[in-house]
């Protein structure tokens, strides 16, 4: 069970998170911030659930988590041109989130994959997953959806990249509301970053992702494409080298070759 006055008493933010739900079990949190019907309009309102009977991955894909373990929540921006002008890059704000706030409470090193998958000893800990509704071609509210294997022991099924948990990582529980209130408190931080010093967060990312400059194989849906992980862009598009070529590459799945 979540103890939301644990949570609540080290939550620092202005923002993320003030206005805080907290579920059983919901399809998505993602979906449920999304729907306008739902009437949630609060700029930063954080949606945790112990259990989402339809999780969503990257791609389609379903996100599987043990309920009561682990930490799957969404965080709610709305009315934010600036933040929705760059919402490619909210993926990199999150993911250093996750990866600054483990390394911190933890002293776990972990290293990022393009665009935001959070690792620890090459195994997937965290995924992140952003969605938007637009009217008339603007975005009107962005969902960052954050999953992350806290106390979850074991995995079954076929993934896509191994997965572990911190707990598995650490060999011991891990507080999961310590955890939530430092990554809401860094992921206020890094969006201010993202929005006073858009370079500075892309070199900290950098700094994190070990796949950079390494070959590697960029796999989307049945097209695969070689080359060396050149750089991101300031969008945080991955550049990636072919035959003297530089090619922008918006989406897809990172693999050392
Ligand atoms: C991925 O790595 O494929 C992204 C996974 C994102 C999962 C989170 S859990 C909270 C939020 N709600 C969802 O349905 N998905 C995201």
């Amino acid at each position: 069970m979540f103890n939301i006055e644990d949570f609540d008493i080290k939550l620092n933010t202005e923002f993320i998170g003030r206005n805080f739900i907290y579920t059983d079990e919901i399809d998505s949190t993602n979906t449920y911030l999304l729907a306008k019907e739902n009437g949630q309009n609060i700029n930063g309102t954080v949606m945790l659930a112990e259990k989402q009977t339809q999780g969503k991955g990257r791609k389609g894909r379903p996100w599987h988590s043990a309920p009561d373990l682990n930490l799957t929540f969404s965080v709610l921006f709305t009315k934010d041109k600036f933040l929705f002008n760059n919402a490619n890059l909210i993926n990199f704000a999150a993911s250093l989130t996750v990866s600054v706030s483990v390394e911190n409470l933890f002293q776990l090193k972990t290293n990022l994959k393009w665009p935001n998958d959070v690792l620890i000893n090459g195994k997937k800990t965290s995924g992140i997953l952003i969605e938007a509704v637009s009217q008339s071609g603007k975005i009107e509210r962005l969902a960052l959806g954050i999953g992350i294997n806290v106390n979850q022991n074991s995995f079954q099924g076929t993934f896509n990249y191994s997965p572990t948990s911190l707990r598995i990582e650490l060999g011991k529980t891990v507080e999961r509301e310590k955890l939530l209130a430092e990554i809401l408190n860094n992921l206020e931080i890094f969006i201010e970053k993202l929005k006073t010093d858009k370079n500075g967060l892309i070199k900290d990312w950098k700094q994190k992702c070990r796949m950079l400059g390494n070959r590697v194989t960029i796999t989307e849906g049945e097209i695969e494409k070689t080359g060396i992980f050149y750089d991101v862009d300031e969008n945080g598009f991955l550049l990636l080298q072919a035959k003297d070529e530089i090619e922008k590459i918006h989406f897809g799945d990172v693999s050392l070759r």
